[in-house]
């Protein structure tokens, strides 16, 4: 039986395993399953990879959702992760056709070429890109560029790429938003956002911060939309998680750079969801337009796939 998470696992962990149900994430395993092509007459097994897999909480259930013949293999660099993923799904039932490796993507696989019928990035290539450190270029999308060719290469003629991750939304980079938080906690959060993060003061244009407005009942920031989505994100997973999140960009595609990005690789009928999902119930904010309307939760979660 696959055992719950315990007190050992990680928050990281933890906040994985809780978040897949209901989310885009939840509908991978079954996009995988239906992409499959059929097992041939040949006798040759098909393979699902999936990408920095954490503790294998997806894997586990990509894994569960394949027919029997098809091996599901995690790769995860980090390696109490990758431990955690071992120790937790090693007695699971068909347990010989589910691998978990510590090797990073740009390292796995090195040569060789049409091995997967399916490959997942979820929640991976922004992290990918977030290691590129030439912050003058804030939407560096070349380290997502080279492992989206390396995917291509990997995977099998015919066989689906699965990919999770933000979407820049279209107009939010060029319109300013006025924030007021409801508690102090977020506001000096917010302040320190723009005292640490390496990604503000150092890209051309703006000034980012525009204005702070202050009354005897509140305080309002405003700023320019995708600084304050890219805040956003980072500390709706609570406090602590931030110094890990304010280490990432996650906006650093668009839903059109995602797809000449995927053109310009190869892949073909390319398919791009985008939803609004989860984040508003973990943040405590009001977000406002710069005429002072309330404004909506952006669709900053995407889902997209495409094929070899
Ligand atoms: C936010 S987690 C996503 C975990 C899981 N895929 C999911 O959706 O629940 C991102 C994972 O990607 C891993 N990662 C970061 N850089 C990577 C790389 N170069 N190759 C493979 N995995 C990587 C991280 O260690 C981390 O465990």
């Amino acid at each position: 039986m696959k055992r719950k998470v315990t007190q050992k696992d990680s928050d990281f962990c933890r906040i994985l395993s809780e978040n897949i149900p209901g989310t885009a994430k939840g509908d991978i395993p079954r996009i995988v399953a239906d992409g499959l092509p059929p097992s041939g007459d040949d006798g040759n097994l098909r393979f699902v990879l999936d990408v920095g897999c954490a503790d294998g909480s997806l894997t586990a259930v990509i894994h569960a959702a394949v027919p029997e013949d098809v091996g599901v293999i995690g790769i995860e660099p980090n390696r109490t992760r990758c431990l955690a993923a071992w120790d937790r799904w090693r007695d699971a039932p068909g347990h010989e056709r589910l691998s978990f490796l510590n090797t990073s993507f740009q390292e796995a696989y090195s040569g060789s070429t049409e091995r997967f019928d399916a490959i997942v990035f979820s929640s991976v290539l922004h992290e990918l890109a977030s290691g590129e450190r030439d912050s003058t270029r804030r939407y560096e999308s070349g380290p997502i560029r080279d492992a989206l060719e390396k995917a291509y290469k990997l995977l099998k003629p015919g066989g689906q790429l699965v990919i999770r991750d933000f979407v820049r939304p279209h107009k939010w980079e060029d319109s300013t938003r006025r924030i007021r938080f409801r508690n102090k906690a977020s506001e000096s959060r917010f302040l320190q956002y723009f005292a640490e993060c390496p990604f503000v003061y150092t890209t051309p244009g703006a000034p980012y911060l525009m204005n702070i407005f202050r009354t005897t009942e509140y305080t309002e920031f405003e700023v320019r939309g995708d600084i304050l989505l890219e805040f956003l994100l980072c500390w709706t997973w609570g406090p602590k998680s931030w110094n890990r999140e304010i280490k990432e960009r996650k906006l650093v595609l668009s839903q059109y750079e995602w797809r000449s990005t995927l053109e310009e690789c190869g892949f073909r009928d390319i398919h791009v969801k985008t939803s609004a999902e989860g984040y508003p119930q973990h943040f405590d904010r009001i977000v406002k337009d710069a005429g002072q309307a309330s404004i909506q939760w952006p669709a900053v979660s995407g889902l997209v796939t495409a094929r070899k």
